[in-house]
């Protein structure tokens, strides 16, 4: 080729509104165009010369397709890349890249990019297709998502400052792990980032760690090959089908280390490998984790990999209990007394003083959802329009009645006799009957002397008689 076409045709590459971006064998960038210069919001000039690892700390060999193909030789087409850039702003390209070789040796590569974000976000707003083809996803994965950062309610620091981190990270796609005790809510916060965030179009995958054996939950989460072990069919995992999406892991805890191991490595590298495969997929999946125990105690105890944690934690978001909280007390209750008003066809308008009192006493072992259990069952229960202590079931006064176990805010079932016969619960009811109308009369009828006759707290005793439907 004539030499001043050659110079042309670097003129043209230079000024095409294409992304361009070669490097050499090393990583180290060797042309850099003004179009990817602006998708990057980066000087070319700053570029020239530079390798990626020093421009892009956040890239590494799974999430750069440059260093991806320079090191396998492969070729990558029309791989949707989201990154972030120097000066922090977050990236969402679809690229194509090559390697450069002579004599079968890798020399360089070579990558093309377009700018897809606002592509995407009109083809988001035209239709939602969730999935590609015949790829269903499987029935327990799929999501309805039921909750937005407004559902979310509570006026304390602790639940503000935890929605505050959430809402600024939605609109990025780092990993994001929320810790907090059971029914603080963080399934809640985990369907609001989602939904608020770019992705919120697209598939909203949960997998529960600790509920399937490592193997199980393996082939689910990565997918399998025919072939790939006995019986194994051609299936995508979690990560495929949550592309483009969220990855919900819930009790990330309880997963087991060696599949820790194996969940770093897809993290790190971006691509994931059904099990039996030779291949790889590429994925861009935007993981949240939960944990239900405190990560710190878990990584002492040797139950959660440190890099893992690391890795998942990029954006950690600590639910408060709702004990160390309860100014949320009155609002939450408030809240779910609207609710289930509307549902029972109830008009409940508020709490007895003493039950205020009751439930900011009470330390909440299933948090928020043990609460708004404790005011549906008493609004069941309730005549008036106001909640009464009688209304509330006895383990919250810290007396257990017999039946019920105190298993962080559930109820145990109870079991039924075998057939035929009274049932036990219905002898023990009786007698206990029995004995409450007995000390009822023995003390004339006054039932806070006949709850220090049975030893128990006066509320139990009016809940009781209730129960028995036994007036004074
Ligand atoms: N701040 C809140 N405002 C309103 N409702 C809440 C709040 N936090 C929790 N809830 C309610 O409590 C229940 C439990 O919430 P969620 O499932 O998100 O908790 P979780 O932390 O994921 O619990 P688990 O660890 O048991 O899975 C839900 O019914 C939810 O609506
Ligand atoms: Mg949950």
């Amino acid at each position: 080729m004539d030499k001043s076409l050659r110079e042309f045709s670097w003129d043209i590459l230079e000024m095409i509104d294409m992304g361009i971006h070669v490097v050499d064998s090393k990583g180290v960038t060797v042309f850099y165009n003004a179009a990817m210069g602006r998708l990057e919001m980066t000087e070319p000039s700053d570029m020239m010369g530079k390798g990626l690892a020093e421009m892009f700390p956040s890239l590494n060999r799974g999430s750069s397709t440059l260093l991806y193909v320079l090191q396998t030789g492969e070729t990558i087409v029309d791989r949707v890349q989201t990154y972030f850039n120097y000066r922090g702003q977050e990236i969402t390209t679809i690229n194509t890249t090559c390697p450069l070789l002579k004599n079968n040796r890798v020399i360089g590569a070579v990558e093309i990019a377009r700018d897809i974000t606002k592509l995407r976000e009109l083809a988001e707003k035209v239709s939602y297709t969730r999935k590609k083809g015949n790829e269903r996803q499987p029935r327990q994965t799929r999501e309805r998502l039921r909750y937005g950062f407004t559902d979310i309610i509570g006026e304390s620091r602790g639940i503000r400052d935890a929605v505050g981190i959430a809402e600024k990270v939605a609109h990025t796609s780092s990993p994001v792990l929320i810790y907090g005790e059971t029914g603080t809510g963080k399934e809640m916060f985990a369907q609001s980032i989602h939904r608020a965030g770019m992705r919120g179009g697209q598939a909203f995958v949960t997998q529960n760690c600790a509920a399937l054996p490592e193997s199980l939950l393996e082939g689910i989460l990565f997918g399998t090959v025919k072939g790939g072990f006995t019986g194994a069919v051609d299936r995508p995992g979690l990560f495929e089908l949550a592309d483009r999406g969220t990855l919900l892991l819930d009790e990330i805890n309880s997963m087991g280390t060696g599949l820790q191991a194996k969940m770093l490595r897809v993290l790190q590298d971006g691509f994931v490998r059904r099990i039996g495969d030779t291949g790889v997929t590429p994925v861009d999946v935007r993981i949240i984790s939960t944990a239900n125990k405190d990560p710190m105690k878990s990584m002492e105890d040797g139950t959660l990999r440190k890099d893992l944690f690391y890795r998942l934690s990029v954006v950690y978001i600590k639910i408060p209990p709702l004990r160390e909280r309860k100014e949320d007390i009155p609002v939450l209750s408030r809240h779910f007394i609207n609710r289930f008003n509307a549902r029972l066809k109830k008009n409940v308008t508020g709490l007895a003083d003493g039950v205020k009192d009751l439930f900011v006493k009470y330390d909440w072992p299933g948090n928020v959802r043990e609460l708004e259990n404790a005011v549906e069952g008493a609004m069941n229960v309730a005549n008036g329009d106001i909640i009464e202590l009688c209304d509330l079931p006895p383990y919250l006064f810290g007396d257990d009645d017999g039946h019920r176990e105190k298993t962080g805010g559930y109820t145990l079932p109870v079991y039924g006799p075998a057939e035929g016969g009274p049932a036990l619960d219905d002898m023990l009811d009786d007698m206990e009957r029995e004995i409450i109308i007995n000390a009822l009369k023995s003390s004339g009828g006054n039932v806070t002397r006949s709850a220090e006759k049975l030893n128990i707290k006066r509320q139990t005793l009016q809940y009781k008689m209730k129960k028995y439907g036994l007036r004074m």
